[in-house]
């Protein structure tokens, strides 16, 4: 077992919180083989302050994703505080601060990654967040803004002086934004310089890679992003690794286009099915890479309108 402050899991892999790809379906899929903890994807403090409908809908949680957590992004202090027992209203387990996040429209902001520019402010912030949440705080934050300033150690000891309660590592720089490899030695080093627990993130692709990473790093959980992606598979299969030494699960065919059509009718419960198949659309494709005639199917996906269409296209596959 596995504890984030207070909230007990079931082992130490979770999902990492993703925009646009892990919405309410994919965290009930991933839940569903095996991941301890999901995340929403991540949510504007200032949004949630203005009670803006939109946002207040994605802290939603359905107990088939439970235990998730909420993810915050912002940049103010007393706006993050004054949402942070709105934000987990729905049912989070904890609440996350995205300390991450690379996009221009974000970090351009000051929030996201920009923080960890603003060392003062991530200790203003967790402070506040910390002493206003009714839940476990967490952080996530990436190596450094660029490799003139890797600040990842120091960033993670501000947050556990500030009462966090773990700190997830995602080993690249903003500069670097998803490019290039993730130097697991900085998810080390905040480790090493840490009392609670550091959940280590970035190129977990294939179960090897999770029991590699805990091996090299010691980090207490890891967070698998990605590798996830229409693989919610790999989750059953780095348990199975960790616990019996081999990977015994792989997925046929079959076991993919079942599990992606369960994921798609959890989609059109929650958006309504124009919505759900759009966005379905890549999460089909990424279900099916590597399978034959996959580079076809593609294309066909992309017109795909309802879920009908969507069937007639997965029955050519089969
Ligand atoms: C499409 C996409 C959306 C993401 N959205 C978020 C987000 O909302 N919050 C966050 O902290 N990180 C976000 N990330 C970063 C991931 O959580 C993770 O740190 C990153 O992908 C590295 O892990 P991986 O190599 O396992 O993918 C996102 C990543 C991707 C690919």
């Amino acid at each position: 077992m596995f504890k984030i402050g207070s909230v007990a899991l079931d082992n130490n892999i979770l999902l990492a919180p993703m925009a646009g790809v892990a919405d309410g379906a994919f965290r009930a899929i991933c839940r569903k083989f095996g991941c301890a903890l999901t995340y929403t994807e991540m949510v504007s403090a200032k949004a949630l302050s203005f009670q803006d409908a939109k946002t207040c809908r994605m802290l939603k949680i359905d107990d088939a994703e439970k235990p998730c957590g909420v993810q915050i992004f912002g940049s103010e202090p007393e706006v993050m505080a004054r949402v942070a027992r709105d934000a987990v209203v729905g049912g989070a387990a904890l609440l996350d601060i995205n300390m991450g996040c690379p996009m221009p429209k974000v970090a351009d902001h000051g929030d996201g990654a920009a923080l960890m520019r603003n060392p003062d402010l991530v200790a203003k912030i967790v402070h506040a967040v910390v002493r206003a949440a009714c839940v476990p705080v967490t952080v996530k934050i990436r190596k450094g803004w660029d490799e003139q300033s890797i600040n990842a150690v120091e960033v993670a000891k501000i947050a556990q002086e500030n009462g966090a309660a773990a700190v997830a590592v995602h080993g690249r720089t903003r500069q670097q934004m998803y490019t290039g490899k993730a130097d697991w030695g900085i998810i080390k080093a905040v480790k090493d310089a840490l009392g609670i627990p550091v959940i280590g993130n970035g190129d977990i692709f294939a179960a090897e890679d999770a029991l590699k990473m805990l091996e090299l790093t010691g980090c207490d959980a890891v967070m698998v992003g990605r590798g996830a992606q229409g693989n919610p598979f790999i989750f059953r299969q780095i348990n199975a690794l960790l616990q019996t030494g081999s990977v015994m699960y792989m997925p046929t065919l079959q076991d993919k286009i079942q599990t992606l059509l369960e994921q798609v009718s959890l989609m059109i419960a929650q958006k309504g099915e124009y919505i759900a198949i759009r966005e379905a659309r890549k999460h089909a494709a990424w279900y099916l890479k590597g399978e034959r005639n996959s580079a076809r199917v593609r294309g066909e996906l992309n017109h795909a309108g309802t879920l009908a269409d969507l069937k007639k296209i997965l029955q050519t596959v089969l």
